[in-house]
């Protein structure tokens, strides 16, 4: 069986972009083979400074991705940070990592061009990475395509490390997402917790109807025909309701149909898709032992998968005594 093992960073609240982009396409692949997803903590604490927020959104995570219907019966749900095995490993690829690939990697470029402080940590983020899908053996990774370069880094580490110690690691194949489309924000920009432009996954009632309220749209009036499709209405409507959508988009461009009145039809779809997993979030926020109960398990499992294949690269790289 395929080991499909992918990493989400609990970095802040769940929006309808995460949703849409990662948490959604992770469940349905769940039925393709051995799952294994996990909370990259220690990933996140690159962005994430304060230890509340990380621990609030580690929560937001685990039970976000249950309620969404992720079955933890067949998949492998942990924390990345229970499997602290994953260090080891790292250290052991690190060896093999020349600097320049590293150096070269476009997420550290990137946060080097904002301005965010350099740290040993933003620049041996990609090694780490390599560690958690090289350690479950795994051989399908689903990520977005700003993970892809990470991919391809984890790919050279594990061929470096072969080609100096044999054969101990399998090449993971990416599978990139290319096909899920970028759900735009409430201004239009793509949805992203760091323009703060989302509508939020489980936020109370009053949040989302002020982010749909909020929603930008151009200023065509009330008894002229509008343009649905494309916009930020029209996407959202497609991406939340597809069948819907295509109504939407004929009486939404009516002359007659305000803004105003889109936003609520808006709104009561994301209620009518959302509201059972929201409620199964709420059961999980009065209930955080099972979300616990849920991710310890996960740890079990996770640590078996990963104990022979950590001892495997141990030995050949002459650590173990046998
Ligand atoms: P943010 O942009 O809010 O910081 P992250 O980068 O933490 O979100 O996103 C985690 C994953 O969620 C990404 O790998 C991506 O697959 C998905 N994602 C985030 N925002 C969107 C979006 N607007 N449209 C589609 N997918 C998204
Ligand atoms: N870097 C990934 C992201 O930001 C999260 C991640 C960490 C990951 N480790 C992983 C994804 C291993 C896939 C496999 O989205």
């Amino acid at each position: 069986m395929k080991i499909i093992l992918t990493g989400i960073q609990p970095s802040g609240a769940l929006h309808l972009g995460n949703y849409f982009g990662a948490m959604q396409p992770a469940i349905e692949l769940q039925s393709h083979g051995q799952a294994v997803y996990f909370i990259a903590d220690y990933h996140a604490l690159t962005s994430v400074t304060k230890a509340d927020d990380l621990r609030s959104y580690t929560f937001d995570v685990a039970a976000g991705l249950l309620a969404c219907g992720l079955d933890p019966s067949r998949t492998i749900l942990f924390r990345q940070s229970d499997v602290p095995q994953v260090h080891e490993l790292a250290w052991l690829l690190s060896i093999v990592t020349p600097m320049g690939l590293l150096e070269r990697a476009h997420s550290y470029k990137d946060k080097i061009a904002q301005g965010a402080e350099t740290n040993h940590g933003l620049f041996a983020y990609p090694v780490l990475m390599a560690a958690d899908i090289l350690l479950y053996n795994s051989d399908l990774v689903p990520v977005g395509r700003d993970q892809k370069q990470h991919l391809e880094i984890a790919r050279d580490i594990a061929q470096k490390f072969n080609d100096r110690f044999g054969p101990v690691f399998k090449l993971p194949e990416p599978v990139i997402r290319e096909a899920t489309a970028i759900v735009p924000g409430i201004d239009g920009r793509k949805m992203s917790k760091s323009y703060g432009n989302t509508i939020s996954l489980f936020g109370n009632e009053k949040e989302i109807k002020k982010a749909v309220m909020g929603i930008k749209t151009d200023s065509t009036p009330i008894d002229q025909p509008k343009q649905i499709e494309g916009s930020v209405l029209g996407q959202l409507m497609q991406a939340v309701d597809p069948e819907k959508y295509e109504n939407f988009k004929v009486y939404g461009s009516a002359p007659g149909i305000g803004y105003g009145d889109l936003k609520k039809d808006l709104l009561a779809a994301i209620q009518k898709r959302f509201q059972p997993f929201q409620e199964k979030y709420r059961h999980y926020q009065t209930h955080p032992g099972e979300v616990e109960g849920v991710l310890h398990d996960g740890a079990n499992r996770a640590r078996a998968l990963a104990a022979p294949i950590l001892e495997k690269a141990r030995r050949a790289t002459g650590l173990s005594s046998s």
